[in-house]
């Protein structure tokens, strides 16, 4: 789905159920690290391409919601907040995009952006199908249909400043990478693990 060329492994979910309240933690902030993200990207691109700071700035603003929707499930469950880690699939995504001759930053930092938000995506709508609680499998279904909107936005922000085609093949080349490195992370209670 969105691009994603590997599946999640479905014994990911066993691991979830064994540690909900690492994954909620850990989940909370990735939506806060996706919120900071765009706003970083506004502020290191608005200048060169003003159109993007707007959609941006939305974005940024519905990742804050969704870490309070899931720092709120954390507290309805007598849980707090985790203290922020590394995501080591982010990192692992960035750097594997830094090789690469002649590809602009921007491109490259909306393509990632789009592969992480598409994976985050997928993952949710794994949880919204597999999880025992009802309640928990409704609150992923519905931020599933947010994520794969912001996949949408970031494809077509990197569409409308380097062509279709331009990003349709960095999309594929990055997704291919993507794959193998989602396939090798072990399975653990996290969004991204
Ligand atoms: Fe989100
Ligand atoms: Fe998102």
């Amino acid at each position: 789905m969105l691009g994603l060329l590997a599946p999640t492994d479905p014994d990911w979910v066993l691991a979830v159920e064994h540690d909900l309240d690492r994954l909620l933690s850990d989940h909370a902030h990735c939506e806060l690290k996706a919120a900071h993200n765009a706003l970083s990207l506004a502020g290191r691109f608005g200048g060169e391409a003003p159109e993007l700071v707007a959609p941006l700035v939305a974005l940024a603003l519905e990742e804050t919601e969704h870490f309070q929707g899931v720092e709120q499930r954390l507290r309805g469950r007598g849980k707090t907040l985790g203290l922020p880690a590394s995501d080591r699939y982010v990192v692992a995504l960035r750097a594997a995009t830094k090789d690469d001759q002649d590809v602009p930053t921007l491109l490259d930092r909306l393509v990632v952006a789009a592969m992480i938000e598409a994976r985050s995506c997928e993952r949710f709508k794994v949880l919204s199908e597999g999880l025992s609680d009802g309640t928990l499998r409704e609150f992923y279904k519905e931020l599933m249909a947010s994520e794969a909107t912001h996949y949408r936005l970031f494809s077509r922000l990197a569409e409308g400043r380097f062509g279709v085609e331009a990003t349709r093949a960095r999309l594929q080349t990055i997704a291919h990478r993507e794959a193998a490195l989602a396939s090798s992370l072990p399975l653990g209670p996290t969004v991204h693990g």
